[in-house]
């Protein structure tokens, strides 16, 4: 997308601070975040409200808060470039949402294949009110923004959906008021799938062990779990949708995802190779990519202040944009101006 009158079209995206974020997270959504920064006008939030939709420890979201934020700077983005912030910090973010909760139709939050996999998992009795919500305040932080293009993992391409056809519900109703955001899906990597079962999503809530790779993992304990990956008996090294398959086309993608060659060019490179080579390629370039990420991580952890000065800066740019949208939604739909 070019810019229109010389401003650049604006990019916003988000992370649960619901555990430690993964090599999924980064090579599906952190890196592409940084790759877009000089190109697009981008807001990052760390999405803590959304994180609440599942009970949360208080001490520990309010530590992996402060984490991912830190994490979002040591992948690479600038906070003198892009906009970096906590989604509580700015109040507008829970009050749009309200609004277009009263909007949305039950039955497409009861569609949300999302809702449906994580309630599935729950009884009627312990399942909050908000995991059926959950979209519309994804909405509302995509439309307080007049986002045209959210960087995501095509899992969450049902909610863009959802938020375009709320929008436009709105404006419909109330008169031109929300931009319509487009889907930006990261060419590779956009799913990379849990090492020990690669037929589910990598999650940075799965316990067991060998499951995802940890941006803070020690490097012999990344590589550990990438050698002990689950694979299969074939021996050919090639991308494949096959579900026999899933675990060297995980390997691969996670390959491709880091070092950006085509599918082409790393089929051939492991043509005569063994799933030992592939592991250990790929257990190479994870840990070059961990590395500097870790040394500023902690560097950044230890510089008392400079992280919530970026929080600070962040909250009053964003907060500023939503509150006008706010406004202006509030004043579409019929609310009395405080004098
Ligand atoms: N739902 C997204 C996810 O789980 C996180 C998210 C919340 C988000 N609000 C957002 C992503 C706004 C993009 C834009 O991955």
């Amino acid at each position: 997308m070019a810019a229109v009158n010389g401003k650049k079209p604006r990019v916003l995206s988000g992370i649960q601070p619901s555990g430690n974020l993964t090599i999924g997270n980064y090579l599906g959504a952190l890196k592409q975040w940084v790759e877009v920064q000089h190109d697009y006008d981008c807001f990052y939030c760390v999405v803590d409200l959304h994180a609440i939709t599942t009970a949360q420890d208080p001490a520990d979201l309010r530590q992996k808060t402060r984490e991912s934020a830190a994490m979002y700077i040591a992948a690479g983005l600038d906070p003198e470039i892009s906009t970096i912030f906590v989604q509580s910090h700015v109040p507008a973010h829970s009050e749009l949402a309200w609004m277009l909760t009263c909007m949305a139709p039950l039955g497409w939050l009861h569609r949300m294949t999302q809702f449906k996999d994580k309630s599935a998992k729950q009884t009627q009795e312990s399942i909050g009110a908000g995991l059926l919500n959950y979209p519309s305040l994804m909405a509302a932080d995509i439309l307080l923004y007049h986002a045209d293009l959210v960087p995501v993992g095509d899992d969450q391409n049902q909610h863009l959906e959802f938020t375009r056809d709320l929008a436009q519900r709105f404006n419909h109703l109330y008169g031109e008021t929300f931009t319509l955001p487009s889907v930006m899906n990261p060419q590779a990597g956009a799913r990379v799938m849990g090492l020990d079962n690669p037929t589910a999503k990598m999650s940075k809530s799965e316990a067991a062990e060998n499951h995802a790779v940890f941006l803070l993992d020690s490097l012999p304990a990344a590589r550990k779990k990438i050698m002990r990956a689950v694979t299969d008996s074939h021996r050919e090294i090639r991308f494949s949708k096959e579900r026999e398959r899933a675990g060297v086309n995980n390997l691969l993608t996670i390959y491709q995802a880091i070092t950006n060659e085509s599918s082409d060019a790393i089929e051939a490179d492991f043509a005569d190779m063994g799933y030992g080579n592939l592991k250990r390629a790929v257990a190479d370039c994870v840990a070059s990519t961990l590395e500097p990420l870790q040394a500023r991580y902690y560097e950044l952890m230890t510089e008392a202040g400079y992280l919530d000065s970026v929080l600070k800066l962040g909250r009053e740019k964003a907060g500023a944009i939503a509150e006008a949208t706010l406004k202006l939604a509030q004043e579409r739909m019929g609310f009395l101006a405080p004098s």
